[in-house]
């Protein structure tokens, strides 16, 4: 489809190419040095010859996984020119849309709380195994953000089928409502019922290249996204809203 618009609308999500291999190269070594710092700081030493991202589960135990997977480590600043990139870029035409104001970037001071405040143009990055269990069902981004905030999801490494996001087209169309959720058995999002998740098309994995970013609507039900790759992926999501 020629007009992001329309596939924006019609499907509630668009993928575009915003990054370089240079920027994503830059973000895989900001990742690196987050990991490195926290892992210092928790007295975790088998990170120290770590030098490519790459091998990361093969320097950590899963148990230390999980303690580094804490919101002080996964938080990277994204770069005011990146920034600009995102807003700027094709996407502009949606943001637009949606809204005349101007948009930021922002992450949530404190998962656990709305009232906290924001931070402006830090993101949440994530690393996951090979056939773990650990993410998040199915659910649309809205009940967790309160505002209505979209999505961009940034692969870093970890770019087909296999390791991308699962998304289902046309989901957004409707603003679930509570009775579509359940509670969740990892982390803290309030996930969708999988009986009203089968009353929508099916789910779709889109084949990524690196520097291509998705970008999803509010309500859009996404998750489950096992990766079901042979090594890791590591991906980061920036919450953008008008402000
Ligand atoms: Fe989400």
């Amino acid at each position: 489809m020629k007009n992001i618009l329309e596939e924006f609308n019609k499907n509630g999500y668009a993928i575009v190419k915003v990054f370089d291999k240079n920027t994503i190269n830059k973000y895989k070594k900001k990742v690196l040095r987050n990991l490195k710092k926290s892992a210092d700081k928790k007295s975790i030493s088998s990170l120290k010859s770590l030098s490519k991202l790459e091998n990361y589960f093969n320097h950590v135990s899963d148990e230390d996984h999980e303690k580094l997977m804490d919101r002080e480590t996964r938080t990277i600043k994204i770069d005011d020119k990146d920034a600009k990139i995102i807003m700027l870029n094709k996407f502009e035409k949606i943001f637009s849309y949606f809204s005349d104001k101007e948009y930021k970037i922002f992450r949530s001071n404190n998962v656990y709380s709305w009232t906290d405040g924001d931070v402006s143009n830090f993101a949440g990055f994530r690393i996951v195994k090979p056939k773990s269990k650990k993410v998040a069902g199915y659910h649309s981004d809205h009940y967790n953000l309160k505002n209505f905030r979209f999505t961009a999801w940034v692969p870093l490494v970890g770019f087909n089928k296999k390791y991308s996001l699962k998304l289902i087209p046309g989901s957004h169309l409707i603003k679930h409502g509570r009775e579509a959720t359940t509670i969740n058995n990892v982390g803290t999002a309030t996930l969708i019922k999988n009986k009203y998740v089968n009353k929508f098309k099916k789910p779709i994995r889109p084949n990524l290249k690196p520097g291509e970013v998705i970008l999803f609507h509010p309500y859009l039900i996404h998750g489950n996204s096992i990766n079901l790759g042979s090594t890791l992926r590591v991906s980061f999501e920036i919450r953008i809203c008008a402000n």
